[in-house]
């Protein structure tokens, strides 16, 4: 009997899924890792016309259309001073599978990848499909990575450190500092750091610089992606890049998995980058006033929470029992322990939703409080 592989034996179903599914159907959700905003007009019209001319009928380059890799080079170029040659960029499906072919390309059977706990989830499960091994570390008090503790951690068998920033499920942002450590440690060490950067554009403190702008060799790859700034998790497109012979390996994993990413969605993409840039400034403003309801209502409850510089998540500490309270009362939130060992007794918020819900929201996480007190 044909038994299944040991690397997918290792993987669940993310743990944010079954959350959803104790939740009422009435329930206030604020679980989801998508923001709450349309695509942009001139995103869609990007994949209308595509689809009219029939543009988007055919197969597109591997690494996707050169116009469109055009566009991410620009914005890198741009708005962060960083010289990205368009060949050495791979239009993928969405961040998440430019994670995979990172990963799949750089990762060999029993090599360590080291990410932060709590951290997105998908870093531990391509970890083990990659049949690597992970290795999560604990964050700093205000849920940063600290560099000396990924330093620390390197051994012989490490063969990629992950960094996130702004993070998910924290909204934590790495200073410049930390960023120039994180190049530092990966040019010393020859580990590579694979840079998720999904989140670059939602930042209200601070400032977002990728280690890429400080390594002096090429062991730092870049993932970027539309879907959080854009709002356009739906269109599937995200992208890698790196040095020539990184992306070279990566594309053989995605040239046989993937072909291409879908080509209508390319030309949104390549409208969402040339476009005009304001829904994104409108929506980081709305994340940040929400940020800031959401941090009074902790306060004013009771309950700690590191400030979150970005993204559009929080991490309160939460005392037992809270999440299973919260949720009964109608608010979906997702337990700590479903982003690592080290997020126990804390819970993600995502604040992708109108402020007068997050209130309402908080009015309930307030009862559920108390009733646990
Ligand atoms: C940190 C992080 N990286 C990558 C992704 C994947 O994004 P995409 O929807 O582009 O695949 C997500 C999605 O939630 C994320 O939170």
């Amino acid at each position: 009997m044909t038994d299944f592989s040991h690397r997918v034996e290792q993987v669940s179903i993310s743990g944010i899924r079954e959350v959803f599914e104790a939740a009422g159907e009435d329930a206030i959700n604020l679980g989801l890792g998508q923001p709450d905003f349309p695509t942009p007009d001139h995103a869609r019209e990007g994949a209308i016309e595509a689809i009219r001319s029939g543009e988007a009928d055919a197969y597109t380059t591997n690494k996707g259309i050169e116009s469109l890799r055009e566009a991410i080079a620009d914005r890198y170029a741009r708005d962060s001073d960083i010289d990205v040659d368009p060949g050495d960029v791979i239009a993928t499906a969405g961040g998440s599978e430019a994670l995979h072919i990172a990963l799949e390309a750089h990762v060999d059977p029993g090599e360590e990848v080291i990410f932060p706990d709590p951290g997105f989830v998908s870093y531990d499960a391509l970890t083990h499909i990659a049949g690597g091994e992970p290795n999560p570390v604990p964050l700093r008090e205000d849920l940063t990575m600290d560099p000396a503790t990924v330093e620390a951690a390197i051994t012989d068998d490490t063969a990629v450190f992950v960094v996130n920033s702004p993070a998910n499920p924290t909204g934590a942002v790495q200073s410049p500092e930390d960023m120039r450590e994180f190049a530092r440690i990966a040019d010393r060490h020859d580990v590579l750091c694979l840079s998720d950067e999904v989140y670059e554009h939602i930042v209200f403190e601070g400032e977002h610089r990728s280690p890429l702008a400080f390594a002096e060799t090429d062991n730092v790859v870049v993932v970027g992606a539309c879907s959080k700034t854009y709002s356009m998790t739906g269109w599937r497109l995200g992208w890698v890049t790196g040095s020539t012979r990184r992306v070279e390996r990566m594309l053989r994993v995605h040239q046989y998995g993937q072909a291409c990413a879908t080509a209508a969605a390319q030309h949104a993409a390549e409208a969402a980058l040339t476009g005009p840039q304001d829904p994104v400034a409108e929506m980081v403003d709305a994340f940040e006033r929400r940020r800031d309801v959401l941090l009074d209502g902790f306060a004013d409850i009771g309950m700690d929470c590191p400030t979150p510089k970005g993204a559009f998540y929080a991490m309160p500490e939460v005392p037992e029992g809270f999440v299973d309270e919260v949720i009964d009362r109608g608010v979906v939130v997702v337990p700590g322990e479903a982003f690592g060992e080290h997020g126990r007794g804390h819970a993600r918020i995502s604040y992708a939703v109108d402020v007068e819900t997050l209130k309402e929201a908080l009015g309930l996480m307030d009862d559920a409080y108390r009733a646990i007190r």
